[in-house]
């Protein structure tokens, strides 16, 4: 064989990774949720193992798989869409331009793991305004489709309690207002129409409180 043709065979198997290789010669060779969540640039933004990182991108380890799954899509396709960043990009942006890398399979493989990661740890909020947001919770009928706590929802629904507080504030306002419009968002929208937004800041730091393992 060439040098030339050498190359161009190290080149396009080199292409085939990349691209995430949908061909794999058999069920052996593919790679497991943790490498795939490693290995496809999801930890850069989403902490190790889906938990923790920067405040404003959702810990991941422990919700339900099949509403992960639907979200990537959505977020890949550009059906869900998020408000500005510091720098006045979507802040779904980022993720959206690496999900090209990412096959179908892979994403279904990524999900599952995630699901089975524990919840990760919180943090005791402000009493006085952990109160107040328990209070706006009930009151608002979040209960009936998020469940107790936020850790009992409608099958298919988001688990939230134990959520991160900038990305659960951010997510409530944005449902509200119609700029996350993906999935079934719609069904809250209308639901959350009056809650305002101190009331959505503290229910915020209720749910980010709530301990999931103990909740259930
Ligand atoms: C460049 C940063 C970045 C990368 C890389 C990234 N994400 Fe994200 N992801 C985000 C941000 C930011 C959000 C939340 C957007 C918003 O505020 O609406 C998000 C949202 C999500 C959600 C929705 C969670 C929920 O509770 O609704 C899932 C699931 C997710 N990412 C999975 C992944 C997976 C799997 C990968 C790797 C294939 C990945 N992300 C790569 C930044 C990133
Ligand atoms: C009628 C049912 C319904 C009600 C009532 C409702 N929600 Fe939701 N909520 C949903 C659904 C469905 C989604 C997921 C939408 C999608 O992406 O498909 C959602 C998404 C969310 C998310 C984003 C979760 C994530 O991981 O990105 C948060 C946070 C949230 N709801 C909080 C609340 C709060 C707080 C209330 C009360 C003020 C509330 N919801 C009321 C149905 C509801």
């Amino acid at each position: 064989m060439s040098n030339t043709l050498n190359i161009a065979l190290a080149c396009a198997s080199l292409l085939a990774i990349l691209a995430g290789a949908p061909n794999r010669s058999s069920a052996e060779d593919a790679p497991g949720g943790k490498q795939l969540y490693m290995t496809r640039t999801c930890i850069a933004c989403h902490g190790k193992d889906g938990a923790k990182a920067i405040q404003v991108y959702p810990n991941l380890a422990g919700l339900d798989k099949g509403y992960l799954y639907a979200e990537m899509k959505d977020i890949a396709s550009g059906a869900r869409v998020s408000g500005p960043d510091a720098r006045g990009y979507p802040r779904t942006q980022a993720m959206k331009d690496v999900m090209g890398i990412v096959t179908d399979d892979e994403l279904k493989t990524i999900a599952a793991w995630l699901s089975e990661n524990p919840p990760p740890p919180v943090k005791p909020g402000d009493p006085a305004k952990v109160t107040e947001g328990e209070e706006a919770y009930a009151k608002s009928g979040c209960v009936g489709c998020h469940g107790k706590d936020g850790v009992k929802p409608i099958s298919g629904y988001p688990m939230i309690g134990g959520q991160k507080k900038e990305y659960l504030a951010l997510q409530i306002k944005e449902i509200r207002d119609g700029v996350r419009a993906n999935g079934r968002s719609r069904m809250m929208t209308a639901m959350v129409k009056r809650v305002t937004d101190p009331q959505i800041d503290a229910i915020a730091e209720y749910l980010s409180q709530i301990n999931r393992a103990a909740s259930k």
